[in-house]
């Protein structure tokens, strides 16, 4: 392995909504490295189905937004940044509207062109922006497309981050980041990037559990990297999942939107029941927590393997012109939705914890900062609603900019980065132990650490996590890295900090649901669960 080094202004890793809105919004004199671990555009971004929630219909008010965020939220939303974010919704939209997105509009005379908006759980007004039903797709190509465009950033695509590097200057004791080492997984060459300012948006970590509706970058690598660098953590027992993942063995978790039971869909058992109503008044339209719960339990009462979700009332025009790419994947996958239900189980989708960020997105490090799914900023409390989370990364990409604008009008020297030392490791012959552990260890977070979970499950999974990190650090210093090793390294210590904080969380309380304490305590447990390296 080869070592060189890069200097930059600002080191962007992540290349979703998050960290190209970031690239975008900064001033164009600074030099901006964008690190991806695959190509820029595999992240959970580029697969976003129902849209982005904006307060734009003049019956629907900001107030109302507010108050279904913090109820979805089950008492843990800050209701501060809840206002922040949910006041910049029609900021976000014309801002994506004038960096190219193409949203869907009404074809009808009296509405042409204005924004059509739909709807999804939690939500009490239409207030969902889209683009059919591949709203993902578009973002990421139009904001890649202006990102290209600038000569002041540099894409790294194919380039993993394995570590932060920090250092303490000015002697006042307090830790500045000073840059990362990354491996360019084409050359198998490692890198260091030096910078005065790092952003982590590196978005989930629902890879940690066997099934997830989301791509194989979500490794929660940004919330590792900070942890092992000394930030903490907060609400990682809040994994959420989505009701609806198409149940075929091909599929791989393959999301069928909320959007469409927010046009109509119902959730049927294998006879044609519907059961929603028995669990929520809301329905099909209950927040994800209490939609997942309902479906887990009717599928363990039921010994079925997956319950369905059913379309075909509504005309077959409507639902291929709302779901085009739905059709389009259900056909591949063997399934016409407009004449017949679609099987579906949950699978995890959204990590509502993560690194401790402030309105700014600074992190307890200076220099330091997390945007995107791989924060923690307050907004989603103990169950994110849905379509809130592209609104927060391209908030907090905006409130990011400004920070790191002036941060860097007077920015810390820093020492520079030691070369990466690898003279006393030697190629693994041994993949097998990487791959097999990353099978058990998502295999027992699904068994033990999922919708429902008890003490003695969640004690079950810390046992095996520590015998798994034993193992992880004896292979660190004995072998060269890989991309495989790292993203196992990164899973098996998020996979503690989600255990550790449900372990923490002696009640029931939005996505954290456990047998042994049912009911949600007020008293002792509205407050975050904040991990401390
Ligand atoms: P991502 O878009 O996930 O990007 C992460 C980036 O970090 C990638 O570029 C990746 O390569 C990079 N990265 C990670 N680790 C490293 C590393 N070690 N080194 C270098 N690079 C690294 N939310 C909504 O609001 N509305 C929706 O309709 C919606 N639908 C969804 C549908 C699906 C199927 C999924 C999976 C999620 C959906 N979500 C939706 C959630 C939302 O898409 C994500 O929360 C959001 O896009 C996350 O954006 P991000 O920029 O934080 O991270
Ligand atoms: C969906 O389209 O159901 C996903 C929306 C989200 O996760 O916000």
């Amino acid at each position: 392995m080869s070592n060189n080094s890069f200097t930059y202004d600002v080191i962007i890793i992540g290349s979703g909504a998050a960290g190209l809105g970031l690239a975008l919004s900064l001033p164009e004199h600074l030099d901006i490295a964008i690190l991806a671990k695959l190509s820029m555009s595999e992240g959970s971004t580029n697969y976003a189905q129902g849209g982005i929630s904006a307060v734009l219909d003049e019956l629907d008010s900001l107030d109302s937004h507010q108050k279904d965020t913090i109820k979805s939220g089950a008492g843990l939303c800050h209701e501060d940044i809840v206002e922040l974010v949910v006041s910049k919704g029609k900021t976000s939209i014309d801002w994506l509207l004038e960096h190219n997105v193409q949203f869907s509009t009404h074809n009808n005379t009296r509405s042409k062109n204005k924004l059509h908006l739909s709807k999804e759980g939690g939500h009490s007004h239409r207030r969902v922006v889209h683009a059919n039903d591949s709203t993902g797709k578009a973002v990421q190509s139009a904001l890649s497309d202006q990102v290209l465009a600038r000569p002041s950033i540099k894409i790294f695509e194919h380039h993993n981050v394995i570590d932060l590097v920090t250092s303490q200057t000015n002697n006042n004791g307090k830790k500045y980041i000073s840059g990362c080492y990354v491996l360019d997984t084409k050359k198998d060459a490692i890198i260091s990037m030096k910078a005065p300012c790092v952003t982590l948006a590196t978005g989930g970590a629902s890879k940690v559990y066997l099934y997830t509706s989301n791509p194989d970058v979500s490794t929660g690598d940004g919330i590792a990297m900070a942890w092992r660098a000394g930030c903490r953590v907060a609400n990682m027992e809040f994994m959420q999942f989505h009701p609806t993942c198409l149940y075929h063995p091909q599929a791989k978790s393959f999301l069928i939107s909320e959007a469409v039971r927010g046009e109509g869909g119902l959730l049927l058992l294998p006879d044609g029941t519907r059961f929603m109503p028995n669990f929520d008044k809301r329905a099909e339209l209950a927040p994800r927590d209490v939609v997942a719960r309902a479906i887990d339990h009717e599928m363990k009462r039921l010994g079925i393997s997956s319950v369905y979700l059913d379309m075909s009332h509504r005309t077959a025009k409507f639902t291929k012109s709302h779901f085009p790419m739905l059709y389009q994947r259900c056909l591949e996958f063997g399934f016409d939705m407009t004449k017949e239900p679609l099987p579906v189980v949950p699978a995890a989708h959204y990590t509502c914890g993560g690194v401790m960020a402030n309105k700014n997105g600074l992190t307890d490090i200076a220099g330091l900062y997390a945007i995107g799914e791989t924060a923690f900023t307050g907004l989603h409390g103990a169950n994110r609603m849905a379509s809130n989370s592209i609104l927060e990364c391209l908030v907090f990409a905006k409130q990011a900019s400004t920070d790191i604008a002036k941060f860097l009008q007077n920015p810390p020297t820093s020492p520079s980065i030691k070369a990466w030392d690898d003279s006393l490791v030697i190629n693994s012959d041994e993949a097998i132990v990487v791959s097999h552990n990353w099978a058990e260890l998502r295999r027992f977070m699904w068994d033990y650490v999922g919708i429902v979970r008890t003490t003695k499950r969640l004690e079950r999974a810390k046992h095996r996590i520590n015998l798994l990190k034993e193992e992880i650090d004896e292979y660190y210093g004995k072998f060269h890295v890989t991309s495989d090793f790292l993203e196992l390294r990164n899973l098996v210590n998020t996979a503690e900090l989600i255990v550790n904080s449900a372990l923490l969380r002696k009640e029931s309380r939005g996505l954290h649901y456990t047998l042994d304490y049912p009911s949600l305590d007020q008293k002792n447990f509205q407050k975050d669960t904040i991990l401390t390296p």
